[in-house]
């Protein structure tokens, strides 16, 4: 652990109606209320049209809320999408780019998630720029090949700690319960904080947080969030549920 702040960043992906999210993101407001100071960031992502119900729900809290995508123009003709500044209006302070989830059901490229990240940036949110390795590309020794790629192509240039934030998420590991051990997590980011600071200064990259995605749980929270290069965590099926949310958060 270090100076950077840790962020325990919920995906909720394409789940919850209108009620779940108000239980959600208001469960969580009440514990982080009752909590009083605490040692993270707290970060939950719905998806678009429930974000101004989950912003209503956190309200008076810390807890921040971020979009699942954007566009990388700023406005026009591209009916289904949302603009960063649409996001940013509607109360968040952070969106997800480049999940890869997006990167195959919609065909995303290095080009298309750093635009994405660009107009998040210009914006005035938080990028939170996904990357990860296939279990193919694993099984070819080609994990850390694959990250240094999509980093140099995914991180836009001049982006800073302040504004921007990398999750790596092994695609094998979402949901799928299964994790790289705690050696191989560390390793990696490790890996993508030098390929980091390549792309945008040793400075920038050591105050850069780094999260770690992909069947993050309760139970094996602790041991990732305590490695040296793991700055928090991009919760998925976990961030679903208030209890299991928030006892992610606290073991940190
Ligand atoms: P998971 O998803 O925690 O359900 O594995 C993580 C993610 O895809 O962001």
């Amino acid at each position: 652990m270090s100076a950077r702040r840790v962020l325990i960043a919920g995906n909720w992906k394409m789940n919850c109606l209108s009620a779940d999210a108000k239980a959600l993101a208001g469960g969580l407001a009440d514990k982080m209320k009752a909590a009083g100071a605490v040692n993270f960031e707290m970060l939950v992502c719905p998806p678009a049209v429930l974000i101004p119900t989950a912003v209503d729900a956190v309200a008076g809290s810390a807890i921040k809320v971020g979009g699942q995508d954007c566009h990388m123009n700023a406005k026009g003709a591209h009916t289904g999408d949302t603009a960063a500044a649409q996001l940013k209006d509607a109360g968040c302070g952070y969106v997800i780019v480049g999940h890869s989830e997006r990167r195959t059901d919609h065909g995303e490229s290095d080009e298309v998630v750093k635009a994405k990240a660009a107009a998040a940036q210009t914006n005035g949110l938080v990028a939170v720029i996904c990357i990860g390795e296939t279990e193919a590309q694993r099984d070819a020794g080609k994990t850390l090949d694959v990250n240094g790629t999509q980093i140099a192509g995914s991180v836009p240039d001049g982006s800073t700690a302040a504004n921007t934030v990398i999750a790596y998420e092994p695609v094998w590991a979402i949901g799928t319960g299964r994790t790289p051990t705690s050696a191989e997590v560390q390793d990696v980011h490790a890996f993508i904080r030098g390929e980091l600071a390549k792309k945008i200064g040793a400075d920038e990259a050591a105050k850069t947080r780094i999260l770690y995605g992909g069947s993050m749980n309760p139970k094996n929270a602790k041991e990732l969030l305590a490695l040296a290069d793991v700055d928090g965590g991009l919760i998925g099926g976990a961030s679903l549920k208030v209890e299991d949310f928030w006892a992610v958060a606290e073991s940190v």
